[in-house]
């Protein structure tokens, strides 16, 4: 290893881009880089950009402001900074960023983080560099894998990309040009991580892709493996004790897929299917290639297969031609599905993609005024979820201390926060809480058995401060997972 400068990652958008910035910091690792929390201290910062709304992507050039001031505060002290932007703003972007923003060094493009390494040494010898091509090779086959030491600072759930990319081109959607064509990792490799993360002690895994269940693979065997195959054959693996998969496109939920939800105890009974609009001439407009009918077809066979599956979703209001008769069928689609929560949008056109190019596009006052009242049946909605779950006794895996003192905070199977007061000791494993209340977005309770020996094995060490379970390092410029129903972020894609 050469000498330790230290590397601040930020990350922008979705989970995609907090896998990402974990697999950047690792191929940094090898050349002295060491992950701090601050930008203030960083030799090198990188921001892992989304471009999905407009407000993401002006949210990275605001950033830049700021670090262009960081940075000559940092040559007035005789210290050198680079800037560098990754991810799909890099991609949509590229040269126009470093033109737009003097303070960056280098852009590199959602399918070249394996070379980084490169591209940083170059940058440091003062050559401002652009690398956005897609990549021939595979990133994936040059990516350094994590040590087992940053594996478990990284806590007790981890996220795996399986495949990138959309073929779906729904028409508001830059996904297909930022990421590319669908395409899937081969189910060994995948394997092979997870087996990684096990062993450093994750026990909770959520497969990733932009369209997740449209994952093709090689399988062992040599013959493509879909999703519920690869799920089946991680569901059987020592330490892995829950799976989920995200983001999902309601076309691609296939037989063996619905029936993993009744088969698979690991695989937890939450499911995100954006469906986006509830009305069929906006869901014919976007392109999604599906109807009403068809999508509470697909949820009534998810339900039949495992009946307490929560579902979430995303939508978007104000699509280009949207009525107030579309929208009311939005507001019926929420109630009659009984959303667990969801993500909502108003429509951001985005350059390049055809719901731009449309007319009738809608006034801002307008859009704003269907996401407020949309949000209002989704709160309704999801507050109606979480009640139920009041007396309920739920499993949670315990990922972290809260933030008041005394209390530690996990997930139900749902995947709700559920807050409660125990030792830290108990991070890392899986136990029955009574739900006693809840409030907007988490569920509070207690331990439905006294303790016993929660402390199995290295559970003890990791739990305790200076051990090895802290939060991520990489800064997350959002949640990651849904189920709070705001306009705040969300995994891209399906
Ligand atoms: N405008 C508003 N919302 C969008 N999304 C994707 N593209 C746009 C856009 N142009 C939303 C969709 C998608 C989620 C990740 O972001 O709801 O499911
Ligand atoms: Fe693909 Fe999802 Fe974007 Fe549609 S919304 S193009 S399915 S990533």
């Amino acid at each position: 290893m050469k000498g330790a400068r230290k590397l601040y990652v930020k990350s922008f958008g979705c989970q995609m881009n907090v896998y990402d910035s974990q697999r950047m910091a690792d191929t940094l690792a090898p050349e002295g880089y060491v992950e701090t929390a601050t930008a203030e201290d960083a030799d090198l910062i990188v921001l892992n950009t989304c471009h999905i709304r407009e407000k993401a992507a002006e949210k990275v050039y605001s950033e830049l402001g700021r670090l262009r001031r960081l940075k000559e505060a940092a040559a007035a002290d005789g210290r050198s900074l680079l800037v560098a932007v990754a991810g799909c703003v890099a991609q949509a972007e590229g040269d126009e960023i470093v033109r737009r923003a003097p303070a960056v060094d280098l852009v590199v493009g959602s399918q070249n983080y394996h070379r980084l390494p490169d591209l940083v040494a170059h940058a440091a010898r003062g050559g401002r560099v652009v690398d956005t091509d897609f990549a021939l090779d595979d990133k994936f086959d040059h990516l350094a894998a994590p040590s087992r030491a940053a594996t478990r600072a990284r806590g007790v759930t981890a996220f795996v990309t399986v495949q990138e990319g959309c073929d779906k081109f729904c028409a508001f959607c830059v996904v297909p040009y930022t990421r590319g064509a669908e395409s899937s990792r081969p189910a060994e490799k995948i394997v092979t991580e997870v087996e990684r993360l096990a062993d450093a002690g994750v026990r909770e895994v959520t497969l990733i892709g932009q369209n997740v269940n449209a994952y093709h693979g090689v399988g062992a065997n040599g013959r493509p493996w879909r999703l519920a195959r690869l799920l089946e054959r991680l569901a059987g693996m020592p330490g892995i004790e829950r799976l989920r998969y995200t983001t999902s496109h309601p076309l691609d939920m296939d037989d063996d897929l619905v029936a993993a939800h009744r088969d698979l105890p690991a695989l937890m009974p939450q499911l995100h299917l954006p469906v986006q609009s509830g009305s069929d001439r906006v869901l014919a407009a976007m392109n999604r290639r599906h109807s009403r009918a068809d999508y509470l077809d697909v949820v009534a066979r998810l339900r039949e297969a495992r009946p307490d599956l929560a579902l979430t979703s995303d939508f978007i209001v104000g699509f280009p031609g949207e009525t107030e008769n579309d929208f009311a069928a939005t507001l019926t689609l929420v109630e009659e599905v009984g959303y667990a929560g969801a993500f909502s949008f108003k429509y951001s056109p985005r350059p390049g993609t055809p719901g731009a190019d449309m007319s009738r596009q809608l006034q801002e006052a307008e859009k704003s005024d269907r996401l407020r009242r949309l949000q209002r049946v989704i709160d309704q909605e999801q507050a109606k979820f979480s009640r139920a779950c009041v007396g309920r006794t739920l499993s949670v895996l315990f990922e972290r201390p809260g933030r008041h003192r005394g209390q530690i905070v996990g997930r139900s199977p749902y995947l709700q926060p559920v807050q409660i007061q125990a030792p830290p000791s108990l991070i890392g494993e899986i136990a029955d809480v009574t739900i006693t209340e809840v409030a907007s977005n988490s569920l509070f309770g207690a331990l439905a058995s006294p303790l016993s020996s929660p402390c199995k094995g290295e559970v003890g060490e990791r739990g305790e401060p200076g051990g090895g379970l802290t939060p991520p390092r990489t800064a997350v410029g959002g949640s990651t997972l849904p189920l709070p129903g705001r306009e705040k972020i969300a995994g891209a894609g399906a």
